[in-house]
């Protein structure tokens, strides 16, 4: 195993292709995330920005290119579409260590919130469940809802539920986070009370990578701005540039289509 060195990057991708049978959706895509850098995802739907994400965190495989996580590099065996990584343990320790936020929330419906937060660091990480309830209710707390802790996700707003899959993302003491369009599915004040949570985080100094349709919040989070269209990155930069001074048409037609939505 490679040790970590300080200047590794958390999260490097080099080159990452991924088709769905006949239809390339990733086309070699590079990025490289270091400690406490937010990284914004934009581009048009059908992209590949959900795809990119899934294929960080494992969820899909891709059929080339590289992915290093922590200085440590995904090890695969076959090549092209039967390429599968070569370590299923390798996968799981490096899923632990990344998590992710979906648009749909995906909190279990049968556990109260306090258990969906405990579950995987007590199962998972083997963490003491009297920590794990300590750690749970502070982290509740912090997303500000800790008065929900004991009731079942369907008795919650839609803002309120994905505070408390952000808590359940942030129990596992993640080394970054992936949010997929974390405000989307939500109504305009809702959505700010979650916009509010993933502004402290970036804040805080947290590692992430944020696919979002809200231009607002990719410039004011992020140190970086990536614009992926047909599966390659177009243009990326810091959120200054990016967005005060795009150079594609492509982007500045995406950017004049998202102020006028
Ligand atoms: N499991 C799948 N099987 C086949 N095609 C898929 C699959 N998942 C995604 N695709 C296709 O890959 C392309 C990229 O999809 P993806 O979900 O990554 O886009 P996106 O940029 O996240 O879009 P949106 O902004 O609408 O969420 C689309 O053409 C989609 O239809
Ligand atoms: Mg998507």
């Amino acid at each position: 195993m490679t040790q970590q060195s300080k200047s590794d990057p958390v999260i490097a991708l080099r080159g990452i292709h991924k088709s769905y049978d006949d239809l390339m959706v990733l086309r070699g895509v590079d990025i490289r995330a270091h400690e406490g850098d937010v990284i914004s995802l934009i581009g048009s739907s059908g992209s590949g920005k959900s795809t990119l994400l899934r294929c960080i965190n494992m969820l899909e495989i891709c059929q080339q290119g590289d992915i290093q996580f922590c200085g440590e590099a995904v090890r695969w065996s076959g090549d092209g579409p039967g390429r599968m990584p070569a370590d299923q343990a390798q996968v799981v320790r490096m899923r632990t260590q990344l998590s992710m936020v979906f648009q749909s929330f995906n909190l279990w419906a049968h556990m109260t919130v306090l258990k969906n937060v405990i579950e995987a660091p007590v199962t998972v990480l083997k963490r003491e469940r009297g920590e794990a309830i300590d750690e749970a209710m502070a982290l509740l707390e912090k997303v500000g809802i800790a008065d929900k802790a004991h009731i079942y996700p369907a008795q919650l707003s839609g803002g309120q539920q994905q505070r408390a899959a952000i808590a359940r993302a942030l129990a596992m003491r993640p080394k970054a986070m992936l949010f997929d369009e974390p405000t989307s599915a939500l109504d305009p004040e809702l959505e700010q009370e979650v916009v509010k949570v993933i502004r402290q985080l970036a804040g805080e100094g947290r590692t992430m990578i944020l696919v979002t349709h809200d231009m607002k919040l990719a410039r004011d989070v992020s140190n970086h701005v990536v614009f992926l269209n047909q599966g390659v990155i177009e243009e990326e930069g810091s959120p200054e540039t990016v967005f005060g001074n795009p150079k594609t048409e492509r982007l500045q037609k995406f950017l004049h289509a998202s102020v006028a939505a």
